[in-house]
């Protein structure tokens, strides 16, 4: 059970409800919209009254009536058509407020019956380096993982990369032919940059018919099990996930290589998925191919889009990986949930998966199977972003350019720290951008990369939000205090005071949100919310120059949003700085 203040209002106004004659009626608590409504509002009477027929207002002065909430609340009245506005005791505020470090800021450990959620991410395909449309899977996966398992989820990360199937056979053909006995630590120095590689070996695919025929035998023998042949595709698969393993740690993610469960991993069980299908009479044979038909897929012209399992060569293809990969992570990871962070542009293909998945048993109803579709990212021209010249944005490009961009920008405001600390500042500026511009949008929404929007020092951005934290550091080299050692009660008594200190304590209800619906934006509007929170406070309050114990106070509240912002930030992967 959660133990935010909104859900224990939910439960108090719901048992209110009851009373009321209106039980199972939703309280619908939330915070209100606006501060003259108090801090939070229950909007469920009008739904209930219109369900039972009785007048709303009526009813929501019998819910009042007999709602027990004098220890919560120091003032609750009726608005409008039968809101309940509800304004939280100071008491309560300030003992929340006080309790942030241990209740919130601080992970919580997994307890041993925590649920088990893995979260599918980014799973490139090892064939060419990253590029610009692994962006969003390394970034929203990251702040998913992070979220879930510093709210005590046990957080399974499953890179399913593509390390099999038809293009490497033409790799390694190619492999074979130009680095035949290279070890691993050459060929990543030979090979360096991976698209190179790929467009030299399509080159000789498309120019030589021998070569393409030595490829496509190629993967005949990579998926028999040819050991020459697999030795060959060791090398090639880890030289790129060594690209891989740079690249997250330049990003600041915290995948690793045993989060690594390829496509590869799943060959052998992808016989016994089918078999099972076929028991489960599921499988009906099309053009020579075996196809799963479910009646949710009809499409309006009649026709319903099979999920083809195994082509009429015999092959198994991305579906079939899929259902192995369920099976594993339900049968073997004793997942309850897990989440897929994958391209908006595969809904169909997971929809499909998920239900021939329980279609066949697979998973049942204990198990929740969710795809986190996100939308493409785009250039100006409002098409997938690409570089001037039409090709691919290679990720570690991306991140080049984001360096550079913030160290420009730090070069100009703070040209007397030394190379060093302009660099470091550079890289955490730069990539907290890139991250941060991604995850503050909806999801599920395209956007446009613009460098000049992210990397501005207005507005909902990571400069911004890192600068708030830098600011309230500076505020405490100033005051030459250790906001860890303080220990008044925090100030709530002006209205910015408490508008920020109602912010703070209502951070667990949005990482409940994250958790649940998987949209780290939620946490951007209410980590910048605390931003310009703070901003207002120190605009209205003055800190430094309050006398005692004002002074103490407010700085108790400066430190916690301090530390708010960090943690919050921390767990959208995104660093700060002492200075900047
Ligand atoms: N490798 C795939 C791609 O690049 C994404 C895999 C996503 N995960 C999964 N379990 N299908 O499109």
């Amino acid at each position: 059970m959660s133990d935010t203040l909104r859900a224990l209002l939910e439960a108090r106004i719901a048992r209110a409800l009851t009373a009321a004659g209106a039980p199972d009626a939703p309280p619908v608590v939330q915070p209100a919209a606006r501060p003259e409504f108090g801090d939070y509002q229950a909007n469920g009477v009008m739904g209930a009254a219109k369900r039972l027929g009785r007048k709303p207002r009526e009813m929501a002065e019998a819910v009042l009536a007999a709602a027990e909430l004098d220890d919560i609340v120091e003032h609750a009245e009726i608005a409008g058509p039968g809101f309940i506005n509800l304004t939280l005791a100071s008491k309560v505020l300030i003992e929340r407020v006080q309790a942030l470090p241990e209740s919130v800021l601080a992970p919580k450990a997994p307890a041993a019956d925590a649920p088990r959620v893995v979260v599918d991410y980014p799973s490139p395909n090892l064939a060419k380096e990253m590029h610009v449309g692994h962006l969003r899977p390394t970034v929203i996966g990251d702040a998913l993982a992070r979220t879930l398992a510093h709210t005590g989820h046990e957080v399974i990360r499953q890179n399913h990369v593509g390390d099999w199937g038809t293009q490497f056979g033409m790799l390694l053909a190619y492999l074979r032919e130009a680095f035949g006995d290279a070890d691993v630590d050459t060929l990543e120095h030979e090979i360096g940059d991976l698209e190179d590689f790929y467009r030299k070996a399509k080159e000789r695919f498309d120019e030589d018919s021998a070569f393409a025929d030595r490829a496509r035998a190629t993967v005949v023998e990579l998926q028999s099990g040819d050991e020459d042949c697999l030795a060959f595709w060791r090398r090639f698969i880890e030289v790129s996930l060594r690209h891989c393993d740079t690249l997250f740690e330049r990003m600041n993610t915290t995948l690793s290589r045993s989060d690594v469960m390829g496509e590869s991993a799943y060959n052998d069980d992808l016989a016994a998925v089918v078999e099972d299908l076929e028991q489960q009479g599921l499988l009906t044979e099309s053009d020579g191919a075996l196809c799963v038909f479910l009646e949710d897929f009809r499409a309006k012209d009649g026709k319903i889009a099979p999920l083809i399992v195994r082509k009429t060569d015999g092959g198994y293809l991305y579906a079939t990986t899929d259902l192995a990969a369920i099976r594993h992570r339900v049968g073997h990871l004793r997942a309850s949930r897990a989440l897929y962070c994958v391209d908006a542009r595969q809904s169909l293909h997971f929809r499909q998966v998920f239900a021939v998945a329980r279609a066949a048993g697979f998973v049942d109803d204990t198990v929740s199977l969710e795809h986190m579709p996100f939308g493409t990212v785009l250039g100006d021209d409002g098409k997938p972003f690409k570089t001037r010249s039409g090709d691919v944005v290679k990720l570690s490009d991306l991140v080049d350019e984001a360096e550079d961009r913030a160290g420009a920008l730090v070069n100009e405001r703070q040209p007397d720290l030394d190379a060093a600390t302009r660099a470091s500042i550079a890289r955490v500026v730069g990539l907290g951008a890139i991250k941060y511009a991604d995850l503050s949008k909806s999801r599920t929404s395209d956007y446009v990369f613009s460098w000049n929007a992210m990397l501005a020092f207005e507005g909902n951005t990571a400069p911004y939000m890192q600068y708030a934290v830098s600011r309230i550091r500076s505020l405490f080299r100033r005051a030459d205090v250790d906001p860890r050692t303080l220990e008044a009660a925090p100030s709530i008594a002006a209205p910015a005071e408490r508008a920020l200190a109602l912010l703070l304590v209502r951070l667990p209800e949005t990482l409940e949100q994250v958790v649940a619906t998987g949209q780290p934006h939620l946490l951007c509007a209410h980590l910048y919310d605390i931003a310009v929170g703070f901003s207002t406070f120190y605009e209205q309050c003055p800190v430094l120059s309050a006398s005692a114990p004002l002074r103490e106070q407010r700085l108790v509240l400066a430190g916690l949003t301090e530390q708010t912002l960090t943690t919050g930030l921390g767990l959208l992967g995104i660093e700060t700085l002492d200075r900047m």
